[in-house]
Order: C-alpha cells, then structure tokens, then sequence
C-alpha cells in the first residue's frame, strides 16, 4: 500500500514513524511515470528499508516558452504503477505547499549546469537544485536514486550535494530504453507516428560515434561529426547539441583521454525537446 503525502507536515510524521525501520530511499519524479522511473524505485528498494516518491511538475524548471502546463500529468496511473512497483509513500504536493507567495531564495550551481541543457536551458537547472534540495530537506532521504538519462541533471546534483555537506547519498540509474533503442522519456508521449519512427535515430548517432570510439578514433570533432551526420539525415529531427564532453566537469574535450567521455545529445522533433547519452568507454 503506498501512503499519499499531500503536507511537508504529512512527510515529517511519516518519517519520523519510519526512522527506525533503517535507510529511506527517495525517488524524485515529475509523474507521468514509465519504466526508467520504476527502474529507480526498484534500485532504491534493494537499498532501502522504506522508499518514497515524489511527483512534483516543477514550475521553476521550466522556460516560458517550455511546456509545463502541457506536462503530461496521469496522476491515477502513476499511483497504480507505484503501487505495483512497492512504493511505501508517494509525497505529491500542490505548488502552493512548496513555494511560498515571494520565496527569494534559490540555489545555483555555476560550473557542471553552465554548458549543454544549462547553455539552451537558462534557469532549468537552478530550478531542479532549487526543488531537489528542498525535497531533500522535507523528505531527508539517506539516499536519492538519478537516472543516467539526465546524465548533467545527476552531476550538478552530486556537485550540489558536495558542495553544501548534504547527508544524501546520490545513486545513478542506468538508462532504460525501448526496443528500438530511443531512451524512455515522459515527453515521448507527444511524439507523432513520423516524429516516434525518427526518434530512435538519437541513439543510432551515439552509437554511430561509440563504432567510431572503439575502432580507435579520439579526436572529439571527428566522433561529434559522425554522430551529426546521423541526425542531419532526419529531416524530422532539429539538432540543439552534439557534444563530446568530460564525464565528470561536463567540460567539451578535444581528445577523448584516459578519464574516457559523454557523448550527450539534445535533439527536437517539432516541439518536443529529447536528450540522450552514452559513456565511452562502454561500461565506464
Ligand atoms: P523526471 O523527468 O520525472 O525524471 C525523474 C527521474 O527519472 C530522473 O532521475 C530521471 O533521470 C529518471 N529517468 C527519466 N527517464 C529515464 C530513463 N529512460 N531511464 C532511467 N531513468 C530515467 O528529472 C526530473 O523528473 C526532475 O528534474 C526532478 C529531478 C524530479 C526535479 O524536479
């Protein structure tokens, strides 16, 4: 039975009761939860005594040209999913419950959020610390499971969490995809039937780059060209970014070294912004 959680004063009970029982595992979601959300509550429940979700749609994370008010919002097939998955408590609060009328206050990583999404997203990843420590601070989860799809979403949040001592341990999730090798999203939704037969061509072009990376081709340019030659051939797909970059500052390389790289990708089909990524080398 998962228990709903409306009030911060809701969770603080809640966890107060649960405390004993051993570590509290925490997923952080916006709903219109799929398979790649499941996979971390399933990583959090090997860890955990007690997990929890939360379903929060983000106002601050959003651009105003972004689409928070057609963010898809399934709340009855949300619950049932976590439900089913073992979720012991869902913390689903209203915006007025998080931000208080004239909240002033924000938080701002300035080093691993400034290129990629933070570069054509100004504001999005001051908007997830913000929440996310917020979030941290109602729930005071012993540890928060990410997913890798978000890849630069997971290292400003471990960047955050070093940087102000937080007592959260933060555990990365790998990638779930389709069949076809698109990477699950709750924005593939708006796909249309052309825009989904596109859609896989993001992945095709990382591991395009990936044949080029394993027979011997290091030069960052030479790998980010093979990976846009991909894409280009997609009439339907819009390239925002193509980067080979450092797995840990994020920074854009000219040479793949020894620390290896990301080869992260943001790519729009009509309106629908999707990202994907993959480390070389593979299992890095
Ligand atoms: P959301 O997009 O709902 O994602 C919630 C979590 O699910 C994130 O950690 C994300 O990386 C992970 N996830 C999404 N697709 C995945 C996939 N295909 N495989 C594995 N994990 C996947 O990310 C957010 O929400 C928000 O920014 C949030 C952290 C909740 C702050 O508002």
């Amino acid at each position: 039975m998962t228990i709903i959680l409306h009030s911060m004063a809701e969770v603080r009970a809640w966890r107060t009761a649960v405390a004993s029982a051993g570590p509290i595992g925490f997923v952080p979601t916006m709903g219109a939860l799929h398979a790649g959300h499941l996979s971390l509550i399933a990583l959090a429940r090997q860890r955990a005594a007690t997990t929890i979700a939360s379903i929060f749609v983000n106002p601050l994370q959003f651009g105003p040209a972004e689409d928070l008010d057609r963010y898809p919002r399934p709340i009855v097939q949300d619950i049932a999913l976590l439900e089913a998955a073992g979720t012991d408590a869902l913390f689903l609060p209203e915006v007025a419950e998080l931000y208080r009328e004239g909240a002033s206050t924000f938080v701002v990583e300035e080093a691993v959020s400034t290129p990629l999404c933070g570069a054509t997203r100004p504001g999005h990843f001051r908007g997830v610390t913000t929440i996310v420590l917020k979030l941290f601070n109602i729930v005071q989860p012993d540890f928060a499971a990410f997913g890798q799809k978000d890849a630069q979403q997971c290292a400003v949040i471990e960047r955050m969490v070093r940087d102000l001592n937080l007592p959260v341990e933060i555990v990365r999730g790998a990638i779930v995809r389709e069949a076809d090798g698109l990477a699950l999203s709750s924005r593939n939704r708006y796909l249309s039937t052309q825009q989904r037969r596109a859609a896989p061509a993001i992945q095709a072009s990382l591991q395009a780059a990936r044949a080029a990376f394993d027979a011997g081709e290091r030069r960052a340019s030479a790998l980010a060209a093979i990976g846009r030659s991909v894409l280009q051939r997609e009439p339907a797909i819009t390239l925002d970014y193509w980067e080979v970059c450092h797995p840990g500052t994020l920074q854009s390389l000219d040479n793949v070294g020894s620390d290896g790289a990301m080869l992260a990708v943001a790519a729009c089909l009509g309106s629908t912004r999707l990202i994907d990524n993959l480390l070389v080398p593979p299992g890095l």
